[in-house]
């Protein structure tokens, strides 16, 4: 399509399919993007310097994501016991750190397998070599190039029990064309939408009508019911009407798998929950201690930052910006992180390399000083790790190790 400007009268591509009319810039692109990968010039640059174990912490260059291992560690063994003590399986979600040495140990103190939310994440932690061979994947995965790709996965690592979600037919169906392709049977669970609005059968007869149709379906099995929902309240009442549903149909109570870290305040009320999926209490971050009543201290995951500007009396300038620090308010106070060693600071504006914050809060006495390195806790810790190659574990304030965000960028 091609669109004429009213002025001038010329021509400009808006779209594929122009009708063979171009601009230079359009060209180009087009050409970039036929070039074959192979063909890209080979840029030779010194691979990065990794921070060494034993290192400093306070020495280390910014911004830099450090993990502090006893926090996390203790993280792990409390919402670990603390699902232990309600009854409910704590089926970890990968998403916030992507890193297999982490959910490794996430499983190790007792978690019953991973939830990832793409194929690329199973693909990685399959490939890990590290066991984890019970999957969860609560995302409709549709289409011919996704479905090869689940058809290869499935192929390539039989021992692996991979289950999945759907919330429609047309996602079911092309479940069960894989399974007979690869003549394996799939666990499908069925996602209901309790009030998140994302998706999800918003009804719970719709859940009954779902399972239904995935149990007709050759190959598959009905898992259970499948939500993750911001709210207690809306959560109940979505499973205590399904449990109904199922019971008037004469069926037998179906699993419930719930999902969050703020949501394990208030999980056991789900009537029939058996699974929690929780993925951000590893680190925590400041929607999980603003919005989730946990502190500051169980935070183990920050950006460490160097202020490299104190233009103003008030402003600091740090070297973290959009590209180090998640940019998303997450609907809390418009603010973009929470600064340790100044609590009432406001970092307040992002910009891709630079943070903007106010420190006015404090005496000028007490103000940073230019070359100073802080600490700060995002918004939303696992967007935010999925913009570092790497992260480092620290304890008692020394390199322990430096692991790289294996699944970091695999969208798809
Ligand atoms: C389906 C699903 N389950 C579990 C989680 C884990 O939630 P949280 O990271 O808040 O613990 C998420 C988070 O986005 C999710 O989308």
């Amino acid at each position: 399509m091609a669109s004429t400007t009213a002025h001038t009268g010329k021509a400009t591509a808006v779209a594929a399919g122009n009708g063979g009319v171009t601009t230079p810039e359009a060209h180009d692109s087009a050409r970039c993007g036929v070039l074959p990968a192979r063909q890209w010039p080979n840029i030779q640059v010194e691979p990065e310097d990794l921070p060494a174990p034993g290192e400093a912490v306070e020495d280390l260059e910014t911004p830099v994501l450090v993990v502090d291992l006893d926090r996390m560690e203790a993280n792990i063994r409390f919402v670990q016991a603390y699902c232990e003590q309600l009854g409910v399986r704590n089926r970890i979600h990968i998403k916030t750190h992507k890193i297999p040495q982490i959910a490794a140990r996430q499983v190790a103190a007792g978690a019953a397998g991973i939830t990832v939310q793409k194929l690329g994440e199973a693909e990685v932690f399959a490939a890990s070599g590290l066991g984890f061979d019970d999957i969860f994947l609560p995302y409709n995965l549709l289409g011919a190039a996704k479905l090869r790709r689940l058809r290869a996965f499935l192929e390539r690592y039989p021992g692996i029990e991979l289950s999945l979600t759907c919330d429609s037919t047309v996602v079911a169906e092309g479940l069960s064309t894989v399974t007979r392709q690869v003549g394996r049977r799939l666990k499908v669970w069925v996602e209901c939408d309790a009030g998140l609005g994302r998706a999800g059968v918003t009804q719970p007869g719709h859940a009954l009508d779902l399972a239904g149709a995935i149990e007709r379906l050759p190959g598959l099995t009905f898992g259970g019911l499948m939500s993750f929902t911001a709210d207690a309240e809306p959560s109940v009442a979505f499973m205590t009407a399904a449990l109904a549903v199922f019971r008037s149909a004469g069926r037998p109570a179906p699993e419930v798998t719930m999902g969050g870290t703020r949501q394990l305040r208030w999980v056991e009320q789900v009537p029939g929950v058996t699974e929690h999926r929780p993925g951000t209490y590893v680190f925590h971050d400041r929607q999980t201690v603003l919005q989730g009543g946990w502190s500051f201290d169980d935070c183990a995951g920050t950006v460490r930052t160097t202020v490299v500007s104190r233009p103003t009396a008030e402003r600091g300038i740090l070297d973290a910006g959009s590209k180090a620090i998640t940019p998303e308010t997450m609907g809390l106070d418009g603010l973009l992180g929470h600064i340790v060693e100044y609590p009432e600071a406001r970092l307040y504006r992002l910009s891709e390399e630079h943070g903007y914050a106010d420190f006015s809060a404090y005496p000028e006495a007490e103000r940073p000083q230019v070359g100073d390195v802080l600490a700060v806790v995002p918004n939303h810790i696992c967007t935010t790790v999925n913009m570092f190659n790497w992260l480092v574990g620290a304890r008692n304030g020394r390199v322990e190790v430096v692991w790289p965000v294996a699944a970091r960028g695999r969208v798809r």
